[in-house]
């Protein structure tokens, strides 16, 4: 079993995105401007947006971080979307989810200027991603794409199981997996909650992405021998043992699978560093109009 280093990987990449910045400053440009959004306290997130904002520090972009109270209204918040749409020193942003109950997800996702839309959620980057024309790709699969080319893993004609239809996550990478590109070119299936006997399916995959937010859902006996394991879980589970109180998990149980598998990512340390690094190189598209030229 090898195991995949997404922490060593995203480090690299890291360093790679810091010297093109450094160039950038070299010639007297302007560097990159992330800003993110954090509504409410919700511990999960603002570790996540905490991690974006240093991530933005180790590789020198300027970072802005706008935090509200939960009580914010949707007016407010779409107000500003606005602001962020028209800032000129921004280069992408995003609004951290999940949000408030009160405040509609999608109207707020809407107001996002593509252009900006580093998350690759707005309809028009997921619609170009799934044309398979340039556009933002959401952190998750473009972080797990990176992982497959950098451990050189042959993904054409493998069959590759994602767990999970998530927009952020089990969707976009399935239709990523299945396109006509170099790690792509799968035969693709989606298990969801609606999926008559999902053990076998998923013994079915070459190639397993697991991605539903259940501790330790994937097993050995559900594993075909030599399979390629993609863990995109992050769950808390209760750890008296742990300062404090608990311990990270993924939605694949790591020892027994370990045993199985031919690659595995960790969690943590697998494709969660990596989430980060794809915002970045996102941020860095925006700046040099990679994706779309500025008006
Ligand atoms: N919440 C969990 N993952 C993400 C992400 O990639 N982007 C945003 N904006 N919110 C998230």
């Amino acid at each position: 079993m090898k195991l995949i280093d997404g922490k060593a990987l995203s480090a690299k990449l890291k360093i790679r995105i810091k010297e093109e910045v450094d160039e950038i400053k070299e010639r007297g440009g302007r560097v990159p401007h992330l800003a993110a959004v954090l509504v409410g306290g919700d511990p999960a997130s603002q570790s996540y947006v905490r991690s974006k904002v240093r991530s933005c520090d180790e590789v020198g972009f300027e970072s802005t971080l706008i935090k509200k109270d939960e009580t914010i209204s949707e007016e407010e918040l779409l107000d500003i979307v606005r602001d962020l749409n028209e800032d000129p020193n921004i280069d992408g942003y995003i609004v951290q989810l999940p949000l408030p109950r009160h405040i509609d997800p999608e109207k707020v996702n809407l107001a996002i200027d593509p252009r900006k839309d580093v998350d690759g959620f707005h309809p028009m980057n997921f619609g170009r991603m799934t044309l398979g024309l340039p556009a933002y790709l959401p952190a998750t699969p473009q972080g797990i794409l990176a992982m497959l080319e950098e451990y050189n893993i042959e993904t054409s004609g493998k069959k590759c199981v994602v767990i999970g239809r998530s927009n952020i996550v089990g969707m976009p990478i399935s239709i990523l997996m299945a396109q006509k590109r170099k790690t792509g070119n799968c035969t693709v299936t989606i298990v969801h909650s609606r999926t008559k006997n999902s053990e076998a399916e998923i013994r079915q995959g070459d190639i397993i992405i697991a991605a539903i937010g259940r501790a330790n859902y994937v097993t050995a006996d559900m594993i075909k021998e030599g399979a390629i394991i993609f863990d995109v879980g992050i769950n808390r589970i209760e750890d008296p043992s742990r300062k404090r109180g608990y311990r990270l998990v993924g939605d694949v149980d790591f020892e027994s699978v370990s045993g199985k598998a031919s690659y595995i990512t960790p969690v943590p340390g697998g494709v969660g560093p990596m989430t980060v690094c794809s915002l970045l190189m996102n941020t860095l598209k925006s700046a040099n109009e990679e994706i779309y030229k500025r008006v």
